[in-house]
């Protein structure tokens, strides 16, 4: 139906093709010859400390109850814990400093009964290997999070046949006796490509020096 080929057939006329290719040919024999030099130098990137790409965690997590080496039972079996408040007494475990907000008392976490291990609502223990379930009893929406993935890291898998995701828990990042972080080192300014930096001096008008 009286389609227009003759576009399509237009030849491209030889000098014009000469001129493109001898063009090219040209710009490879300047850039072959590093006619328009190197530009300023980089600066030299400096060695960023391994530290920073390291990707443990903050603590490690104890697997058993123990002090100074000795189990918690070796010296709280068959011994009634204070009578008050055993922080304000500062026997034996000054080392601790318990700094978790309002949360004062050694026993909202620890089990009067059952040293190694915690206590939950109605004084019935959990253990060093649910440690979460202490935390969610008074950090529920964190918990929830945590629990969702969107608190906290989690590593693994997302297939479950290949062993489904790893949670971090809590303790791994938080001192549960100290929770909140201690002020961080940063780490350094990223690279700046010299000619990068000189255009944005420019646009921010204001120099430094
Ligand atoms: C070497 C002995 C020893 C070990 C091991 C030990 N404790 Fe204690 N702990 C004490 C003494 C002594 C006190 C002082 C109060 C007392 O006599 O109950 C105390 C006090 C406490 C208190 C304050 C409340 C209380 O009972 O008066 C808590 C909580 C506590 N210990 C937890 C632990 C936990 C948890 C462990 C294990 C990780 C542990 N302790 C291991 C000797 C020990
Ligand atoms: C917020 C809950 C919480 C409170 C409050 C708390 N602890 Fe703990 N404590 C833990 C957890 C969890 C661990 C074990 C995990 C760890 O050490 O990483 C632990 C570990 C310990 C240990 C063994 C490890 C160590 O650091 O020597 C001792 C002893 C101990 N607590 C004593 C106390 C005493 C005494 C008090 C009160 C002054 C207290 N805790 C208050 C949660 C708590
Ligand atoms: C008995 C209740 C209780 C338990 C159990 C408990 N917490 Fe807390 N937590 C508190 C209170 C109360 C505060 C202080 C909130 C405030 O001062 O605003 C707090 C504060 C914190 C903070 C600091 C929040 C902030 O921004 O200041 C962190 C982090 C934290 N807790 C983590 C934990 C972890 C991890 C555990 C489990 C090992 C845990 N908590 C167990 C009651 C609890
Ligand atoms: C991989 C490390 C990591 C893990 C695991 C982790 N947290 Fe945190 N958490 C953080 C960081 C980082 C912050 C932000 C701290 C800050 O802003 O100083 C935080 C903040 C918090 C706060 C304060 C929240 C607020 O809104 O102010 C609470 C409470 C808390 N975490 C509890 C928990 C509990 C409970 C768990 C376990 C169920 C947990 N965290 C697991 C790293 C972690």
């Amino acid at each position: 139906m009286g389609a227009d080929t003759s576009r399509h057939s237009k030849k491209i006329p030889l000098w014009a093709a000469a001129a493109v290719v001898g063009g090219l040919l040209l710009l490879a024999a300047v850039f072959a010859m590093n006619l328009l030099g190197d530009g300023p130098a980089r600066d030299s990137i400096e060695k960023l400390s391994p530290a920073y790409a390291d990707t443990a965690t903050v603590r490690k997590v104890r697997t058993v109850m123990t002090f100074d080496g000795a189990p918690c039972m070796s010296c709280h079996e068959g011994v009634d814990p204070l009578q008050g408040d055993p922080k304000e007494k500062g026997v034996f475990h000054e080392k601790i400093e318990l700094k978790h907000g309002r949360n004062q008392h050694c026993f909202n976490c620890h089990n009067r009964k059952q040293p190694a291990d915690f206590s939950d609502f109605d004084g019935s223990p959990i253990k060093l290997a649910n440690i979460e379930m202490l935390c969610a009893k008074c950090h529920g929406t964190i918990y929830r999070d945590w629990n969702n993935g969107s608190h906290g890291r989690r590593s693994g898998y997302w297939d479950k046949a290949k062993g489904g995701f790893q949670p971090t828990v809590c303790i791994a990042c938080h001192n549960p006796h100290w929770p909140v972080f201690k002020p961080l080192q940063a780490a350094p300014a990223p690279h700046v490509n010299p000619r990068t930096r000189a255009k944005s001096a420019h646009a921010d008008h204001g120099g430094h020096d």
